[in-house]
């Protein structure tokens, strides 16, 4: 870094557009003076940028009838957006130069007059690298008809209400940047400084300024506690402070900020605390929890937030029921929770907007036909994997109109699934039944769940038999789990058939009472798990069962496999594990 800069405040800029509430838009010859035009050609000579990237600077040009990202009004720029332009220097060692290439003779006074930029945004664009400068000096570049005072850039933004500085490195002396801001732009009302290097702790000078209504510093290492003193801003709307190292107890206070819509502490393993009371007509509708230390229980009164859409809780310590008053959440959409909650799913009758429903890993028990699930026609996703649900598996989620996940395994649904796919969802991509204890005829309608990419039907006690040529039928699959099930599958003559197979890159029939090795395996390229374990496959293992050549993983255990195929031929080299032991192998391994 350069040792000429003034330490207080640093920038990396990562791209600059200074916008005005004006529309976004080209700014036409006529409305920029020559002296404007000159300087800002001025300004892109001194840009190393990517021309094949650019879609503004390149079309710069003294006579040009309209400049891309410039905005004007009245005959004065009022806003510049040189955002994924692909600059990557000339700000940067040789910013001073740049920089004072705006000498007080050409700083087009439009540029300087940033008293009318509502809407600063520094964010993650098209410079790489970090430039070092430092505000101060773009501070002289403002107010160059007034040389000598040394007032900050944000000093001029007085009036500023908006300001996007994420991706920006800022470094600032502790929380130095609170009294900044607060002493800079009193009348901010959306901060959003993500990925900063912000340090903590947040000072109580940013209470200055009061008519914040977004706070988004994700990504800084606070370390610090989240001071109480943030339920003061009246007007908060959004606070989001995912992955900053925060710690202690999160005040209570802030959740019941009234008018506060989102709030995300994500990722803040050492954040600790509980959910309070929530207030009849609460505003929340994003509330994001992640991995965080908070705990307890979900209160009651969550069922007053009756506009909660979104609702986070994967891996933080909360248990016991899930209150029943969820059943009120009509505006849920996404729901994720992987916790110790215990008693059964709520009816989510009511909230029809429903896409994603994540809830493994909890103690959750009882059955799931609480909830008429093909009336929530949008859900795209039910993972309940790894509960103690028990009963029958509803076939409204088989024939379900969108469901494209279903998830259920290691839980204790029973029953058969003998007509449950009789009018199949062509969505479902990913089926996993696996441990459970479901049993009956693996019906044969299960083949016409053509969208399948992925079938996990292992240990369960199906019973009955098919071919395995049946498996033609699903174009897309590529996982298939079939291992442990009482059924047999039939696996002679695949061979004439196997180029229509589709291509699988895991097969598991561990314990499927196979008698042949099933020769499409022959054509199957991509394939990287296979399982064939446990079954009664005789004869000489095959030299082409060696060759796929992404071949991880090889189970020919438990068989009665006499001899090799020799030579042995090619091995796939990402081949990690071979097992091929209780078989009737005899001798050495061939070289
Ligand atoms: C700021 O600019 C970046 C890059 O162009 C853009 O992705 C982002 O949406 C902008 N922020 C706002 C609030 O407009
Ligand atoms: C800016 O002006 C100063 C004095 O007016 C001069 O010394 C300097 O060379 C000028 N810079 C550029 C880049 O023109
Ligand atoms: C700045 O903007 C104000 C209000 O729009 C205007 O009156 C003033 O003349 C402008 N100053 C300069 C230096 O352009
Ligand atoms: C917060 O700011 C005040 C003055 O604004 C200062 O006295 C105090 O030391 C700051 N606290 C921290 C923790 O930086
Ligand atoms: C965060 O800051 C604290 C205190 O300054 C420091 O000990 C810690 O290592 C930092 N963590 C990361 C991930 O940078
Ligand atoms: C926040 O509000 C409480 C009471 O409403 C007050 O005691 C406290 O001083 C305020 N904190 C700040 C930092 O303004
Ligand atoms: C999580 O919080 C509990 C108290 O609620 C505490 O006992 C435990 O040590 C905390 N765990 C971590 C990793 O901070
Ligand atoms: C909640 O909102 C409803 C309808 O907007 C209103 O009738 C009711 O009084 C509100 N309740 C509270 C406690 O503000
Ligand atoms: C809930 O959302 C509706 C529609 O956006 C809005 O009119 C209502 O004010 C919100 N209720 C609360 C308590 O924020
Ligand atoms: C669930 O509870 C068990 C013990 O009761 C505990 O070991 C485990 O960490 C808890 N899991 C979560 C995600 O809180
Ligand atoms: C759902 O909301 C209604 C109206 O606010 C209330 O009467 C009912 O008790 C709530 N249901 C549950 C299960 O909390
Ligand atoms: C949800 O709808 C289903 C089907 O209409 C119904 O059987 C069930 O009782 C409903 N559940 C609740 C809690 O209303």
């Amino acid at each position: 870094m350069n040792g000429s800069i003034v330490p207080w405040l640093l920038l990396a800029i990562s791209t600059i557009s200074i916008f005005s509430d004006v529309a976004m838009a080209s700014a036409s010859s006529q409305c920029l003076g020559v002296d404007q035009r000159s300087l800002l050609l001025e300004l892109r000579n001194s840009l190393v940028f990517d021309s094949y990237v650019s879609s503004k600077l390149v079309h710069w040009d003294q006579g040009a009838d309209s400049w891309s990202g410039v905005t004007c009004e009245d005959g004065l720029m009022v806003g510049l957006d040189l955002s994924k332009e692909s600059i990557s220097g000339g700000i940067d060692d040789s910013l001073n130069l740049a920089f004072n290439n705006f000498n007080a003779t050409t700083i087009p006074s439009g540029l300087a007059n940033l008293s009318r930029v509502a809407y600063l945004n520094l964010s993650y664009a098209g410079f790489t690298g970090h430039i070092p400068t430092k505000l101060s000096r773009l501070t002289k570049l403002r107010t160059l008809d007034l040389p000598d005072k040394a007032t900050s850039l944000i000093g001029d933004l007085g009036e500023l209400r908006e300001l996007y500085l994420d991706g920006v490195d800022v470094f600032a002396e502790g929380s130095e940047w609170c009294d900044i801001l607060s002493s800079s732009v009193p009348k901010l009302e959306v901060l959003s400084m993500s990925y900063c290097s912000l340090s903590g702790p947040i000072n109580a000078s940013l209470m200055s300024l009061a008519n914040l209504l977004v706070i988004q510093l994700d990504g800084n290492n606070l370390s610090s506690i989240v001071p109480r003193f943030l339920a003061n801003f009246s007007s908060l709307k959004t606070l989001s402070l995912y992955d900053c190292d925060l710690q202690g107890e999160f005040p209570h206070e802030i959740f019941q900020v009234q008018t506060l819509q989102t709030l995300d502490l994500s990722s803040n393993e050492l954040l600790q605390g509980s959910l309070p009371e929530f207030q009849e007509n609460g505003s929340l509708q994003t509330l994001v929890l992640s991995f965080t230390n908070i705990s307890g229980r979900l209160p009651d009164s969550i069922g007053n937030l009756k506009n909660l859409s979104r609702i986070e809780l994967k891996r933080c310590g909360f248990d016991g029921n899930i209150p029943s008053s969820f059943t009120n959440l009509s505006q849920l959409s996404y729901l994720f929770s992987s916790n110790n909650f215990t008693g059964p799913i709520p009816s989510l009758n009511k909230s029809k907007n429903l896409i994603q429903i994540i809830m493994y890993n909890n103690s959750l028990i009882g059955q799931i036909d609480s909830t008429q699930w093909e009336s929530l026609s949008s859900l795209l996703i039910l993972d309940l994997q790894s509960n103690l649900l028990e009963g029958n598996i509803p076939s409204s989620l088989f024939t379900h109109p969108s469901i494209e996940e279903l998830l259920l395994s290691n839980n204790q649904f029973s029953g058969q699934l003998k007509g449950s796919f009789d009018a199949p969802s062509h969505m479902l991509k990913a089926l996993d039944l696996s441990n459970n204890n479901m049993g009956g005829e693996l019906p044969t309608s299960i083949w016409e769940l053509r969208g399948l990419n992925e079938l996990f039907l292992s240990s369960n006690n199906f019973s009955g038999s098919f071919h395995i040529n049946s498996i033609q039928q699903l174009r897309n699959l590529s996982i298939l789990h079939l291992s442990y099930k009482r059924f047999s599958i039939d696996a002679t003559n695949t061979a004439s058939q196997a180029s229509s197979f589709p291509e699988l890159t895991l097969l598991h029939l561990a314990s499927c009472q196979l008698m042949t090795l099933p020769q499409f395996l022959v054509n199957q390229s991509m394939l990287r798990f296979l399982d064939l374990s446990h079954n009664y496959i005789q004869g000489d293992i095959p030299r082409w069962i060696w060759t796929p050549k992404y071949l991880m993983n090889l189970n020919l255990s438990s068989n009665s496999f006499e001899d090799f195929e020799t030579p042995l031929g090619n091995f796939s080299s990402t081949l990690v594990v071979v097992d091929l032991h209780s078989n009737m192998l005899r001798g050495n391994l061939p070289p």
